[in-house]
């Protein structure tokens, strides 16, 4: 295992790039090996262990995947393969994404049931319905999803559940319905960013996807996909934890690609904390002149305040000069990295889904633990602005989602070191 040992009190100053969105890319390269019928390069794809994760699964499924730099040269699955197995879903949630390409193009999958995780039970009935509803069978036996459909048949459904719209759902039915007879209408759709730039990937491909960006999408099935070429979009989330860095030491800062319209929700709170944005055509500069002031955050689907960005946000308005209250909507147990910012010195208090944080003039270092990808980051975020030395434990949460990310910060004045343990 390794650990990232970070001296704190550091000034964060310069220019530090996003990477690709880990998000978008994801389900794209599902589409481009699953439902594509011919050799698809994916280009500013990030160098993470869910990629590299997602490779085998797919590897497995039969595709070939070469990954050089930052592209992916997909070539899609050529024979009858159509199992995720267990040892490698439990590694990550989104394989759950083979399972709709798989049953449009194959007529039958069989995916491994994937496990919760520490922010929650992480269900996946809405996928189940979704694929239901298109006339696929499914049955969930010993941990394994079957599903088998002769041909998926479009039709209008509603994809909501009881904590809003699903991300993974709503990727799933529509890389689906890409294939199925017929038009699918789906409603209360998730509109990320990412779920926007699958719809334009997967419309490259030859599909006919409208509505993308709204929350009705209306897919009309069309009989082949074809390989294609394409640009991931930046990563929003990555994008706002290096602004959360570049305000909590009270640097100056340039985050370079990414644009206002990917993070209206983080730029809104984070202004309204005292933060200064400067925006231009490639990206933003972050100042924080003044003290940062306590606000209240309540975690929505997009484009409300993004429940990955929740930690990164909790680290900085730890340092406020007033009181904050952070509502989680999305996700039921994201609040595991609260005690371990409690450990060096925060004062945040919480009562079921609501987290509650008097400011304090400042941290100290701790040794502390990672428990998800996003934790691990407010983790790195607070131990450079806090006095002494932070030793984060449970590294490999951060490798899934962040690329090289103690490079990229020692690169603007950080003191981070990687050991292995
Ligand atoms: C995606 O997860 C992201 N992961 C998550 O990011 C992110 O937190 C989440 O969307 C919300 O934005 C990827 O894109 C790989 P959901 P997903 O389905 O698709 C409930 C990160 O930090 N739900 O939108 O699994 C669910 O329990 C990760 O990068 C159902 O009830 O999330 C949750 O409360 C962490 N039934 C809510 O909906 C379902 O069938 C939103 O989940 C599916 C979900």
């Amino acid at each position: 295992m390794e650990r990232l040992i970070i001296k704190g009190g550091t000034r964060l100053e310069g220019t530090i790039p996003v990477s690709g969105c880990k998000n978008a890319v994801l389900p794209i390269a599902v589409a481009a090996a699953i439902l594509g019928d011919g050799v698809s390069v994916l280009h500013n794809v990030p160098n993470l262990t869910d990629v590299r994760t997602l490779r085998a699964v797919l590897e497995g499924l039969g595709a070939t995947i070469k990954l050089k730099d930052s592209t992916l040269y997909i070539e899609p699955i050529n024979h009858l393969e159509y199992e995720a197995p267990y040892d490698l879903v439990r590694k990550m949630r989104a394989s759950i994404y083979v399972l709709g390409p798989l049953v449009a193009k194959l007529g039958k999958a069989k995916v491994s049931f994937p496990g919760g995780c520490a922010i929650g039970p992480r269900p996946i009935d809405l996928h189940i319905r979704g694929l239901e509803h298109l006339g696929a069978e499914v049955t969930v036996e010993k941990g394994y999803i079957y599903a088998q459909a002769e041909r998926l048949v479009g039709t209008e459904m509603y994809l909501t559940g009881q904590y809003g719209p699903s991300v993974g759902a709503t990727a799933n039915i529509m890389m689906a319905a890409t294939l199925s007879q017929g038009t699918t209408v789906i409603r209360g759709a998730a509109c990320e960013p990412h779920i926007s730039d699958l719809a334009r990937f997967l419309n490259t491909m030859g599909a006919d996807i409208e509505g993308i960006g709204t929350s009705v999408l209306t897919i009309r099935g069309v009989k082949q996909l074809r390989g294609t070429e394409y640009t991931v979009i930046s990563d929003d989330i990555e994008a706002g934890t290096f602004i959360v860095a570049g305000a909590i030491t009270r640097g100056d800062v340039y985050v370079k690609g990414i644009t206002p319209q990917q993070i209206p929700a983080i730029s809104e709170k984070i202004v309204e904390a005292g933060v200064e944005l400067d925006w231009d055509d490639k990206g933003v500069r972050v100042t924080t002149p003044r003290e940062i002031k306590g606000i209240d955050i309540s975690t929505a689907p997009f484009p409300g305040f993004p429940t990955d960005m929740q930690a990164q946000i909790m680290g900085m308005l730890c340092l406020a000069s007033g009181t904050s209250i952070i509502n989680e909507n999305v996700h039921t147990d994201r609040f595991i990295h609260t005690a371990e910012l409690n450990r060096m010195g925060a004062d945040i208090t919480v009562d079921g889904g609501k987290a509650i944080i008097n400011g304090v003039p400042n941290l100290s270092g701790a040794p502390v633990m990672a428990s998800d990808l996003r934790a691990g980051a407010v983790l790195v975020a607070a131990g450079m602005a806090a006095s002494g030395e932070t030793v984060l434990s449970r590294v490999y949460h951060l490798d899934r989602g962040y690329e090289s990310i103690e490079k990229k910060l020692n690169n603007v004045g950080a003191n981070i070191t990687r050991v292995k343990d």
